[in-house]
C-alpha cells in the first residue's frame, strides 16, 4: 500500500512558506522549489541500496560503499514540474529524465496529454514522478497510468502541495505509489486551486501571469 509522507525538514518548512508568499517573485520562486526539490530528493533516496566496495585511500585499503547499481528515473509533468528536476539532478546526477506533457483544462479539470518522452528503459528504473502540486490529481494519476502502460513498476510521487482530494485520488488509482509533498495542505476551491497553495504554480514558475 503506498504511504503519504510529508517532509517537516526545517530547511523545507522555511523555503516553503516564502515560496507560497504572493509577493515572491518569478527569480525567487524558481530558485527555492528549485532548492526545495533538491531538499526532498536528499530526503526520498535515503532507502537507496547501498553495496560495498573495496577502495585504495591515501593511507590504506577500505571497504567502502556506493549506491547498488539503482537506476534512477525523473519524471516531470510539464510544465510545472521542469522546476523540481535541476534540484534533483544535483544529488542523483545520473538520472536520466523522461518527460510527460499535461496541462489541466481550466473548465473541466481533466487533464490532457500532449506528450510523453521517457528513457527506453523505465521498466529497469525507479522513476521519481515530479509536480510541484497536486490538486485533484488527475495529472499525477494520468502521468503514472501512463507509465504503468509503458512498462514502469517502481514509481513515487514528490510534489510541494497536495490537497487531499488528490491524495485519494492517488491513492485509490495507484495504491502502490509512495507521495512525497512538503505540506498537505486544506482543500481545493471551485476553481480547482489548493488553498492555502501557493497559486498557479507554471505561470509563478515561468512568469507566464
Ligand atoms: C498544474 C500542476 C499540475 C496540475 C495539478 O499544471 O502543475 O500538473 O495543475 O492539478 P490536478 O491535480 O488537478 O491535475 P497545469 O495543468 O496548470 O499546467 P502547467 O504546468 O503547464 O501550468
Ligand atoms: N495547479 C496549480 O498550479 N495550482 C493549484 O493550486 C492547483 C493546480
Amino acid at each position: 500500500m503506498g504511504n503519504v509522507y510529508v517532509l517537516d525538514h526545517p530547511l523545507i518548512q522555511h523555503k516553503l512558506t516564502y515560496i507560497r508568499k504572493e509577493e515572491t517573485g518569478t527569480k525567487e520562486f524558481r530558485e527555492l522549489v528549485d532548492e526545495v526539490a533538491g531538499l526532498m530528493a536528499y530526503e526520498i533516496t535515503r532507502d537507496l541500496p547501498l553495496e560495498p566496495v573495496e577502495i585504495d585511500t591515501p593511507v590504506t585499503k577500505a571497504t567502502s560503499h556506493v549506491i547498488a547499481g539503482k537506476k534512477i528515473g525523473i519524471v516531470p509533468i510539464l510544465r510545472a514540474g521542469l522546476g523540481m528536476v535541476e534540484g534533483v539532478l544535483r544529488h542523483v546526477p545520473t538520472a536520466k529524465v523522461g518527460h510527460v506533457g499535461l496541462y489541466r483544462d481550466p473548465e473541466t479539470l481533466k487533464p490532457h496529454e500532449y506528450y510523453f518522452k521517457m528513457p527506453n528503459d523505465i521498466n529497469e528504473r525507479e522513476l521519481i514522478v515530479v509536480d510541484p502540486m497536486l490538486a485533484t490529481g488527475g495529472s499525477a494519476n494520468d502521468a503514472i497510468s501512463s507509465l504503468k502502460k509503458r512498462g514502469a513498476t517502481n514509481i513515487k510521487l514528490m510534489c510541494l502541495i497536495a490537497a487531499p482530494e488528490g491524495v485519494e485520488a492517488v491513492k485509490e488509482l495507484h495504491p502502490d505509489v509512495d507521495i512525497y509533498l512538503a505540506a498537505l495542505d486544506e482543500k481545493l476551491n471551485e476553481k480547482g486551486y489548493i488553498v492555502p497553495g501557493l497559486g498557479d504554480a507554471g505561470d509563478r514558475l515561468f512568469g507566464t501571469k
